[in-house]
């Protein structure tokens, strides 16, 4: 069955990183029916919206939608793509490869997954004044029994069952599943990251519950407070393997081990829903080179790798991957960021030379 991939390059160096990804595709997939719907600024200067009705339903009937990245005209795209398509889970793995540095110096084999909780918790912003929230719910205390203050500003961040269960599920899955390379940890292990000391109702639930399906699904697990994770990441990161924490830690945390790894230019992510999955770098639009063509691709194409194990190709996504390590460590087709002097088309070809190695 042909897979039907839809593209969506975004702005900045997205499209360029998109394209170089769909011909490393092309090249692993043979038949593979790319869609290019029309979104950002070219859709909201034809139609008024950045992402019409019309694409947004392309996006739906795809196997999987790639993203390039956003600047100012996608914050619809990404909207869309996390809210509309419920891809509840954010996956962003961090490992090791050959020649991006880690800024650690008793440095491990790192080999670990991030499973961000994607569409709850403080996302996607819910504030107001203080003084409308106290006068409509004047009796509300913290966990000190006191009032709330009637003036500043508030924000709600939710939890429920649903949004837990099902990223709690993901990674679980992750876990099962997972193909651990890098790193001596063979079997797996689940941390599950919260506030649960401060938040105790909203994150002591969410801890609560991660831990009665993690008992269920006979799971190997353990809990760390995001401060003290954040902590023994940067500490001893090859301890961990699959994280799964609520939405802004997950923003945070990733970040962090994305760094320890190589920097966020070679960072990957996808975001998985039960029905959709899209699939985009963690890097942004890189304004300051965009257009240039030597934009990095190989985090986008990491990401494509990502899709094609969620759609089930592990070998083809195995044969990206290796040829990417290859690719790296050679070292003579890199893109200036990582110190090269390669174009993004050179990469690109290169890459698909070693595919077939
Ligand atoms: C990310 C980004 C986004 C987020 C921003 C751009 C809204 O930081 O994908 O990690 O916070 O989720
Ligand atoms: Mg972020």
């Amino acid at each position: 069955m042909t897979l039907q991939i839809a593209l969506l390059g975004g702005e900045g160096i997205g499209p360029e990183v998109v394209e170089a990804t769909a011909e490393v595709l092309e090249h692993v997939l043979g038949d593979v029916d790319f869609v290019r719907p029309i979104h950002g600024k070219p859709a909201l200067d034809a139609h008024g919206d950045a992402l019409p009705e019309a694409s947004k339903q392309v996006c739906r009937d795809a196997d999987a939608v790639i993203f390039g990245a956003t600047q100012k005209h996608c914050h619809p795209v990404l909207r869309f793509l996390r809210w509309g398509l419920v891809t509840h889970a954010n996956l962003r793995p961090a490992r090791n490869r050959p020649r991006l540095d880690s800024p650690l110096k008793n440095d491990q084999a790192v080999d670990l997954l991030v499973v961000r909780e994607n569409l709850e918790g403080e996302y996607p912003g819910r504030e107001g004044e203080l003084s409308e929230f106290t006068r409509r719910w004047p009796e509300l205390r913290d966990n000190f029994d006191r009032e709330v203050p009637r003036e500043g500003r508030f924000t709600v961040r939710v939890t429920t069952e649903e949004g837990t269960r099902r990223v709690v599920a993901t990674a679980i899955d992750k876990a099962k599943k997972r193909r651990r390379r890098a790193t001596a940890r063979q079997t797996p292990l689940v941390t599950v990251v919260t506030k649960a000391n401060v938040l105790r109702y909203t994150d002591g639930w969410f801890r609560e519950i991660a831990f009665e399906m993690l008992e269920e699904a006979g799971m190997e697990y353990e809990h760390f407070f995001v401060d003290d994770a954040a902590r023994r990441l940067v500490e001893h990161p090859w301890t961990f393997d699959v994280i799964v924490c609520p939405n802004l830690f997950g923003d945070i945390l990733s970040d962090i081990t994305a760094e320890l790894v190589g920097g966020m230019g070679m960072a990957p992510s996808g975001c998985v829903g039960v029905e959709n999955a899209y699939f985009e770098s963690v890097h942004g639009s890189a304004p300051d080179i965009a257009g240039q063509g030597v934009a990095n691709p190989l985090a986008t194409v990491l990401s494509a790798r990502m899709m094609l194990d969620h759609l089930g190709l592990e070998d083809l996504s195995d044969r990206i991957d290796h040829a990417v390590d290859d690719l790296l460590a050679d070292g003579s087709v890199l893109t200036p960021d990582l110190g090269g002097s390669a174009s993004t088309d050179q990469v690109t070809r290169a890459l698909i030379d070693r595919l077939d190695d």
